[in-house]
């Protein structure tokens, strides 16, 4: 998948879904058609298979500033990250611990608005799979979104795992986050497929997302 700006411009799930769409095709075997398909989310992997093609950071408008997140910000990260992540509880020593003391968290960046934190993305990088850069805790606050926060940051982490090395990048997502999955598809992560249970998932997802499903995007 081919990534520039141009393509960052246009909309994000028409480019991206075509090209989906050779892999859904090449698939031949029938889906099964249950209506809740996606009712019980399910934990998938996406893989951006390059480091080359990366956008350059959009400029965001003042106050907002791209930087990187204090430790002494894990306070302010885990009130982001518990607002943007319900069904999870944050809290300042556990963002620390993990965010700000795990020498494999490379950095965190924070979109900050006068002081405030309001959107939130990390690079992971292990030391076993040195070549792959983690895109980790992606999260906009719920009153700054549509407004590329999170594009501008996963854009900022895939350049720092260039920077760092990496050759490719991967995260984590769950079959639910419908507004992320787009935002990462947009920025050329792949679903990362490795048997047809996953093939199958994939291609609920993308049926979903491309309206086929009836689904509709939160
Ligand atoms: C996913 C999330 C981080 C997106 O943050 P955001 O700052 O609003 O995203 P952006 O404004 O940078 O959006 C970039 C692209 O993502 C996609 N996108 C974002 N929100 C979307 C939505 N609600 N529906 C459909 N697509 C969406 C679009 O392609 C969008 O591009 P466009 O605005 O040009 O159409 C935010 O919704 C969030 O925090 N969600 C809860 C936490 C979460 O799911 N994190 C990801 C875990 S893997």
């Amino acid at each position: 998948m081919r990534v520039d700006g141009a393509e960052l411009r246009s909309p994000p799930d028409r480019d991206s879904l075509r090209s989906l769409r050779p892999v859904t095709a090449a698939l031949g075997s029938p889906m099964s058609e249950k209506s809740d398909a996606l009712a019980v989310p399910v934990d998938v992997t996406m893989r951006r298979p390059t480091l080359f093609g990366v956008p350059a950071m959009p400029i965001l408008a003042a106050p907002l500033v791209v930087r990187r997140a204090q430790v002494e910000e894990a306070g302010a990260l885990a009130v982001l990250l518990g607002r943007a992540f319900e069904a999870e509880s944050w809290d300042a020593a556990g963002t620390e611990r993990e965010l700000c003391c795990d020498e494999t968290v490379r950095a965190t960046l924070v979109v900050a608005a006068e002081g405030r934190l309001v959107a939130t993305a990390s690079l992971q990088v292990r030391p076993d799979v040195p070549e792959c850069g983690w895109v980790r805790w992606v999260a906009t606050d719920l009153d700054r979104r549509r407004e590329g926060l999170a594009r501008a940051l996963v854009i900022g982490v895939l350049a720092m795992a260039g920077q760092a090395g990496c050759r490719e990048a991967r995260l984590h997502t769950q079959t639910d986050r419908l507004a992320a999955i787009p935002l990462y598809l947009q920025l050329g992560f792949e679903p990362f497929v490795r048997g047809d249970p996953e093939r199958e998932v994939w291609e609920r997802v993308i049926r979903l997302l491309s309206g086929e499903a009836g689904g509709r995007l939160t």
